[in-house]
């Protein structure tokens, strides 16, 4: 496994390659939602890339960028162990060198949601994404449904700007409770840790009301928030029944729908979803 730090390493070793490259954009701390995106990445590609990348401009300014969790040497090991050809590891300055100025916005499809909590949170992820892009210039790319707005807006920002990429969405990870890995699980407490088990436990309810035929946005959407506001260390930030590819809201789940929580645990913000699928 190689480790660059410099957009030239990643180039000449993408010049000196054959077949195909997939590409796993990380900001590290790596658990094993990131490992099952590695997996895929491995079994579906002849080389894989892996960036570790805590992207700066992805962050507010009153957010978590400089306690965000960081442990190189054991992501090293861990992709290592996925046989993870090439890790990318650039500093701040490599990837945002003095007198930057060229941002990607992709207008609709960020506004709402995490976008209206994090107003320059998706400029900064389409950014550096669509940077990763052009260094590696991979076949492939994989991304979590995690994050499944993220991975709309780069949908639409790859068909957008016809970037010669095919992306990849992986299902959600989650612990044997139910709670999606996320990085920022170790902020919680332990009893946050327990409040947190809410999120699941919520959109589990989305599932079986829809299951049992719920077609009813609304109803569906008031029976995630009241299960949220029912637990006292959770703070809601928003409960959606949106359109699973503009992220409009629906009346009706007539078609593929995400249904999207955020709630925050003392300091520490959480988000999941599920997708409910009508059949056409
Ligand atoms: P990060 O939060 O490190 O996540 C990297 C990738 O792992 C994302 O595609 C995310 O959706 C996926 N992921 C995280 N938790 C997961 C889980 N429990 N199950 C499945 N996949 C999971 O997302 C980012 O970094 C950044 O925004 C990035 C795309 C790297 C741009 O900076």
């Amino acid at each position: 496994m190689q480790v660059f730090r410099t957009v030239r390493e990643v180039r000449e070793w993408r010049a000196s390659v054959t077949g195909d490259v997939g590409l796993v954009p990380t900001m590290g701390y790596l658990h094993e939602g990131h490992l099952s995106l590695v997996r895929a990445a491995r079994a579906g590609n002849a080389h894989v890339v892996t960036s570790v990348f805590v992207n700066p401009t992805q962050f507010a300014p009153n957010e978590d960028l400089d306690r965000y969790p960081r442990d190189e040497a054991r992501d090293l090991a861990l992709l290592e162990a996925e046989r993870v050809d090439v890790v990318f590891a650039p500093a701040v300055d490599e990837m945002y060198p003095e007198g930057f100025q060229t941002y990607v916005t992709v207008d609709r499809v960020t506004q709402r949601l995490e976008g209206a909590s994090r107003p320059t949170h998706f400029r900064g992820v389409t950014t550096v994404v669509l940077k990763l892009f052009n260094i590696a210039q991979p076949h492939r790319a994989y991304f979590g449904q995690k994050d499944a707005q993220q991975l709309a807006v780069i949908r639409r920002m790859v068909r957008d700007l016809d970037v010669p990429v095919e992306v990849i969405g992986m299902p959600i990870v989650r612990e044997a409770d139910g709670l999606a890995l996320s990085s920022r699980n170790i902020y919680l407490s332990p009893d946050e840790r327990a409040a947190a088990l809410v999120l699941s436990r919520a959109l589990r309810r989305a599932e079986e009301l829809f299951a049992a035929g719920e077609r009813d946005a609304g109803v569906i959407r008031a029976a995630v928030e009241g299960m949220m506001a029912a637990e006292p260390l959770a703070r809601i930030d928003y409960v959606s029944v949106a359109d699973a590819g503009t992220l409009e809201e629906l009346e009706t789940v007539d078609r593929a729908a995400l249904v999207s929580v955020a709630a925050r645990f003392g300091v520490t913000r959480l988000i999941d979803n599920v997708t409910l699928a009508p059949e056409t």
